[in-house]
């Protein structure tokens, strides 16, 4: 069977993360988690100092980090560089970070190239922000899925909870909106949903419910190309 490039855009917790690798492994594809490669860029960049300005210093950056995703134990992890830096990736303030980062054009061109890379032979789920839009406008399959302000921060809360969270439910809820108007507005690459992708509101429905709406349309991709 052919293998297809799936991709899912969307706002930060709309669930992106969970339904692909779901997905992913329902179909034996790769999962692409794109946001931990801005993630990973922007990490490398605050531990050297190099501030977004600086583009000369990010470009050199950006083609000497080495990049990769292992599976350990069934999770993904993220290494930089040969280290393991799937936890210091996913902490609040990285996201925000990434989120200034990514709007630089050096950075987003560095990663544009890498993002290709890793859906060369298709058989891809990718998550991101701009992958039905940029970097694989031909993907036979887009989705873009959305939820609520108030359901994505709830979602967020109840993650953080779990692990060492200090922050309030409208603490979270403010700095997701933020993230939200910066993302949305930026000038290169902003969050914009592709003509041809399929959205889906998941404020109310299960992660199971969604990964089985988009095995479904999958599978009618699948009879009617
Ligand atoms: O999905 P995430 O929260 O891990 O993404 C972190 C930041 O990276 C987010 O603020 C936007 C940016 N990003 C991007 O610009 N393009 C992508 N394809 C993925 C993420």
């Amino acid at each position: 069977m052919k293998k297809n490039t799936i991709v899912i855009d969307g706002p930060a917790g709309a669930g992106k993360s969970t339904v692909s690798q779901r997905l992913a492994k329902r179909l034996h594809y790769l999962y692409l988690d794109t946001g931990a490669l801005y993630r990973a860029i922007a990490l490398a960049a605050h531990q050297k100092n190099i501030p977004p300005t600086n583009s000369k210093k990010l470009y050199e950056l950006c083609c000497q980090c080495r990049i990769s995703f292992k599976k350990m134990k069934g999770k993904q992890k993220v290494y930089l560089n040969g280290k393991d830096v799937t936890s210091a990736l996913r902490i609040s303030p990285m996201g925000l970070l990434a989120s200034h980062y990514s709007k630089l054009p050096v950075v987003r061109k560095a990663l544009l190239w890498h993002q290709r890379k890793f859906g060369e032979k298709g058989g891809i789920v990718a998550e991101g922000r701009d992958l039905g839009t940029v970097v694989f406008p031909k993907a036979e399959l887009k989705f873009f899925l959305v939820a609520s302000l108030k359901e994505r921060a709830k979602r967020r809360y109840l993650e953080l909870l779990k692990k060492d969270n200090q922050r309030s439910l409208h603490q979270i809820e403010k700095e997701i909106q933020k993230r939200d108007q910066q993302d949305r507005k930026r000038a290169l690459a902003p969050l914009k949903k592709a003509k041809d992708a399929i959205e889906i509101d998941t404020t109310t429905m299960t992660i199971d419910q969604v990964v089985s709406a988009m095995y479904k349309k999958f599978l009618e991709k699948m009879e009617r190309p």
